[in-house]
């Protein structure tokens, strides 16, 4: 979502006449979009926010400025703690920047930190920084209201609300003519997407499919869906159409239904692994990908060996792991206590990740010896004369250059593999 967010105001700021530079020291204006949803995310950027500061020193000119869900969580106080920040910006106030940078020219300190019920940014077309000009994201839905007891989220970027589809698949389309050959499409929850306009209500799947329609040729990927309420219906839709990813990412967070219960997440393990058979039966060789939680409170050694047991179950193809960090204000903050002691979490997270190197090494040899179909994304950093591009199932390839271009279709069978990497030839 930063990601996407950072485009926007990129876009924003074209219109205003800003240029981006890669040199940090020439640069008249840098804002840091921020991330609340761990504690080590906000502490990074306190320590480059002291980096700026002494970039500032040498040029009192600069005006630094702070965005996203740090500047929501925080609010004026950061201006308290951070005296050389000029502008505190939070994810519903980007349209207001203009505005709120002709107030630091006149000397002024400026903040903006009202959430939106409405605000989706739907008529900003995104400046695509830094990307490769083959994926782009498209975020289609802001917000969340599912409160899972220890995220922040809901609190920084509030109310869930959808985009209008019109500005969804128009953008997917200019993205296609543009050459790009892959969207993602971004929200907390996709599968709470929903636009009624005179009683035509869209849902989710019936806008994968009108951007899946657009042509064969984009792939269409989507994160993140909420195991509560991923619908047959949308794995249906997912199996029907070959340029719609088979890859799904699906958080499990815990794998004790205990544990689950005390996050809020308003499913059980059997759900769950309810949900992960109709993947199964329905998608054939879809990729499983999941987020895992560490250490939640009181998680004792009988609800860590359930994680360790759902991910073995499961066979998950990739996981984002993370210790708990508790976070102020959260449900959890206010109702238990963040008892597991550090370096009990830190042993279970490294049993975690321990385990997932194993399955995604597992399922990598599995994929060995296979023909995939895979978009190339960009040059290898190890040789220019290798590319590296990912298949359906979002697993990363590389193979010889030859005569193929970032933005091409290649038939690669693999060759060998590692726990992160497929390597491959060309297809005869
Ligand atoms: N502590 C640790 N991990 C968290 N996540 C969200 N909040 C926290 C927290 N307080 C993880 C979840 C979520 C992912 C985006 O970040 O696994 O799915
Ligand atoms: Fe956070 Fe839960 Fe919303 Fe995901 S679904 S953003 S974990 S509250």
């Amino acid at each position: 979502m930063n990601f996407s967010d950072s485009e926007i105001v990129a876009s924003i700021l074209a219109d205003q006449n800003y240029e981006p530079t890669t040199d940090i020291k020439s640069a008249d204006l840098i804002l840091l979009n921020t991330c609340s949803i761990r504690d080590n995310a906000e502490q990074r950027v306190r320590n480059r926010l002291n980096e700026l500061h002494a970039l500032k020193r040498k040029h009192p000119g600069l005006v630094i400025g702070l965005l996203g869900c740090m500047a929501e969580r925080l609010k004026d106080k950061l201006l308290e703690e951070e005296r050389h920040i000029d502008l505190i910006v939070g994810p519903d106030g980007y349209r207001q920047l203009p505005q709120l940078l002709e107030q630091v020219e006149s000397g002024q300190k400026a903040i903006n930190v009202l959430l939106s019920a409405d605000e989706t940014y739907a008529d900003i077309n995104p400046v695509r920084t830094g990307g490769s000009g083959v994926t782009a994201y498209i975020s289609i839905m802001r917000g969340c209201e599912n409160f899972c007891a220890y995220c922040v989220v809901p609190y920084t970027r509030g109310k869930e609300r959808s985009r209008s589809p019109i500005t969804i698949v128009k953008e997917a389309r200019e993205l296609f003519e543009q050459g790009f050959r892959e969207v993602t499409l971004l929200g907390q929850n996709v599968n709470s997407y929903h636009w009624d306009e005179n009683n035509q209500p869209v849902s989710f799947p019936a806008l994968l499919r009108e951007v899946a329609s657009i042509n064969p040729l984009l792939r269409v990927r989507f994160a993140t869906s909420h195991p509560k309420d991923i619908s047959d219906e949308l794995l249906e839709c997912i199996a029907a159409h070959d340029n719609i990813c088979k890859s799904i990412h699906l958080p499990v967070q815990s794998g004790s239904t205990r544990m689950l219960g005390m996050m809020k997440r308003s499913y059980t393990r059997e759900w769950y692994m309810d949900r992960i058979a109709a993947i199964r039966r329905i998608i054939p060789g879809c990729a499983i990908t999941t987020d895992i939680i560490a250490g939640f409170c009181s998680e004792t050694e009988e609800d860590h060996e359930q994680t360790l047991s759902v991910m073995r179950e499961v066979g998950y193809d990739y996981a984002y792991m993370f210790k708990y960090s508790e976070r102020p204000n959260t449900i959890a903050a206010k109702k238990y206590p963040d008892d597991v002691p550090e370096d009990i979490k830190s042993r279970r997270l490294d049993e975690i990740i321990a385990l997932q190197q194993e399955l995604s090494l597992k399922s990598n040899k599995l994929d060995v010896g296979k023909e995939f179909e895979v978009l190339a994304e960009g040059v290898s950093k190890r040789s220019d004369q290798q590319l590296f591009g990912r298949t359906s199932q979002n697993k990363v390839v590389v193979f010889p250059r030859s005569a193929f271009n970032p933005g091409d279709y290649v038939k690669v069978v693999t060759l060998s593999c590692t726990a992160a990497t497929l390597r491959g030839e060309l297809a005869k």
